[in-house]
């Protein structure tokens, strides 16, 4: 069954004005159940409900239901060619779904595009799509929506401002060869990253989708990743970060979601299941397409973002 109990109302896209740069929060990594910790009272940012997807009569996705609350992190996780991509692809308007609703907020979004997505604030961060390598740091945050001058000339002084602000304070980069004119090409795959988080929290996107974007980075870069996620909660945001490293998803996520074969096969809460039983029951979804329960709750599905924010509320 679906989350249907979110209240009605309207999107929180909000516009896209620049905004005061946010800061990463600063808890520790656990692999133990802990506590769950959304703070969007339990306000349903996506829903899904009943999507199948095929490509060429090939169904890629079957009857998948799926919730993603305000202000939680979600992991994505299953194995190669499980859906995943193929399920951001939907939820960002690049994919049309064959069947089933996309709600953003409780309304429903019909012939859901890219554009419309985005003004849903919806943005995706890929490790080597989202920026243009030629460009400055400024022009690649501000890049598509710039400041300008009452007269409508580009504020070019305000843009490489915020950019120094946001480098200094949310992006944490200390290198002292990297200013607002550096070009995107010299960044290290890390800052790339956190460039485009930065850009997507500045603008105020509510929901943040990762994926797979530890790919190629260093330990270090993956920690930093892993902070630059906790900010976007932080803020308030929400996140579906996908990542084959259960363990990087585990330590940030509010709730893990597995796609097995297009279809979803557990939700679990971090706060009630260990990373030892998370990844165990990975192990058996991925032999036998279910799982028994080790907390005895379920056989298939587990909580709802509704009852994670409910639970935290
Ligand atoms: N545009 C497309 N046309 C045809 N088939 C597609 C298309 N996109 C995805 N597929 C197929 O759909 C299935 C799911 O692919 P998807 O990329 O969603 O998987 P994934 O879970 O993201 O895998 P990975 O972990 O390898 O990234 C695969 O079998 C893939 O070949
Ligand atoms: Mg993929």
């Amino acid at each position: 069954m679906p989350a249907t109990s979110a209240p009605k109302q309207g999107t929180e896209a909000g516009g896209h004005n620049a905004r005061q740069p946010r800061h990463p929060s600063s808890s520790t990594t656990t692999t133990a159940p802990r506590a769950a910790t959304t703070n969007g009272a339990g306000r349903i940012a996506i829903e899904l409900r009943h999507i199948d997807k095929s490509f060429g009569g090939v169904e890629v996705l079957r009857d998948v239901s799926f919730s993603l609350a305000a202000g939680e992190v979600l992991g994505l996780l299953g194995d190669n060619g499980a859906g995943k991509s193929t399920l951001i692809k939907i939820i960002t308007g690049v994919h049309q779904p064959n069947a089933g609703q996309i709600l953003f907020g409780g309304n429903e979004e019909r012939g859901l595009n890219v554009d419309r997505a985005r003004a849903l604030g919806i943005e995706t961060v890929f490790q080597e799509r989202a920026l243009a390598d030629q460009l400055s740091l400024w022009n690649n945050i501000f890049m598509g929506r710039p400041l300008t001058h009452w007269l409508g000339f580009m504020n070019v002084r305000a843009m490489r401002k915020i950019t120094s602000d946001l480098m200094g304070e949310s992006m944490g980069f200390t290198s002292a060869v990297l200013t607002p004119d550096t070009r995107v090409t010299g960044l290290s795959g890390g800052e790339r990253q956190g460039l485009a988080i930065v850009r997507a929290l500045h603008f105020e996107a509510d929901i943040i989708i990762l994926d797979e974007p530890t790919m190629g980075l260093s330990l270090k870069e993956v920690d930093k990743l892993v902070q630059f996620v906790r900010s976007i909660k932080a803020a308030g945001k929400s996140a579906i970060f996908i990542d084959h490293n259960i363990f990087h998803v585990y330590s940030v996520a509010d709730r893990v979601v597995v796609l097995d074969r297009g279809r979803v096969a557990a939700e679990l809460s971090t706060s009630e299941y260990s990373l030892d039983q998370v990844t165990d029951i990975m192990r058996e979804i991925a032999t036998t397409g279910t799982f028994v329960d080790p907390n005895g709750k379920q056989s298939r599905r587990a909580t709802t973002a509704a009852e994670t924010t409910g639970k935290a509320s």
